[in-house]
């Protein structure tokens, strides 16, 4: 049994902690969150503990912590579980490079483990690997990331990262065809452009998340699209990263390195 706490009870914290009531091998003994003032939290018909203090990871004693809250409180339970060798899982949004680095620093100097990764989809980590295969071998792409009208920031992150990826994988920016007139003053409907890459971004209610990739070639082209239905499809490689933590030697920093789609 891998004896597992979450950290931060909130919509995602909530659907982790049901997986892992479910599942044989995986033991939830407590919940911390940060902003709670509640003694529990209902998961699947049973009272879990909750408490919004990092001395409860002593008392529980975990294996592994599962962060899904918020960056601020993510930078003072990395040393916190470290301190009491609990290995850490995070897929909270918004850490510095910095803090990153400061992560990796203290879970590998006190010989654990763990992973941090900013995707836990399957689907959309393989959208980009294969992208980055396909993206030294044409000249020409676009890539167009489809959202909820809910959704603050444009483009996505996840349409940042992949042009910035893409780019990484070839020695020069992509071929890019300007618009030569605009039919609508003021406006480039060609999209954002990052590294050749033009973005396109979509929001309409009735989406979840989608992006499609376009590569252009002679008289062919290659498209990669992935869809995100719901937050359930973050669980199981959430669920794979913890159940690989204990054996991990050092902070595995991004899905596609768990997965070992990626060495360096
Ligand atoms: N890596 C991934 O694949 C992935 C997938 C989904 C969500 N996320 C990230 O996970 C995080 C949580 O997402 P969510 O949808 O559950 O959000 P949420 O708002 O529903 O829950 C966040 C939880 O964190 C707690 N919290 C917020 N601010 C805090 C603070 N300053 N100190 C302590 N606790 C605090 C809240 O009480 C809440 O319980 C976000 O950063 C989100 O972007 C990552």
């Amino acid at each position: 049994m891998i004896r597992i706490v979450m950290s931060g009870a909130g919509n995602m914290g909530r659907q982790i902690m049901t997986a892992i009531e479910s599942a044989p091998d995986l033991e939830l003994v407590g919940a911390l969150d940060g902003l709670s003032t509640e003694a529990s939290v209902e998961i699947a018909g049973r009272q879990v503990p909750l408490s919004n203090s990092l001395d409860s990871l002593a008392k529980w004693e975990p294996d592994v912590v599962i962060d899904f809250s918020n960056a601020e409180w993510t930078v003072q339970l990395i040393p916190a579980a470290v301190a009491v060798g609990v290995r850490p899982v995070i897929g909270t949004s918004g850490l510095s490079d910095d803090a990153i680095a400061e992560a990796e620093r203290q879970v590998n100097g006190a010989g654990l483990g763990g992973v941090l990764a900013a995707n836990f989809a399957l689907g959309a980590v393989l959208m980009m690997h294969l992208a980055n295969i396909a993206a030294p071998l044409f000249d020409s792409v676009e890539i167009i990331e489809q959202h909820h009208d809910g959704k603050v920031d444009a483009p996505s992150g996840t349409a940042v990262a992949t042009a910035q990826s893409m780019r990484a994988a070839r020695d020069r920016d992509f071929g890019r065809k300007e618009a030569e007139r605009h039919n609508i003053d003021g406006h480039d409907s060609r999209g954002a452009e990052l590294g050749g890459a033009s973005i396109h971004s979509v929001r309409l209610p009735g989406l979840v998340a989608h992006q499609v990739i376009v590569f252009g070639g002679n008289d062919e082209t290659l498209t990669i699209r992935h869809d995100s239905m719901s937050r359930a499809s973050f669980i199981p490689e959430i669920l794979r990263a913890a159940r690989a933590a204990p054996d991990l030697d050092h902070l595995v920093i991004g899905l596609d390195r768990l997965l070992g789609l990626r060495t360096d």
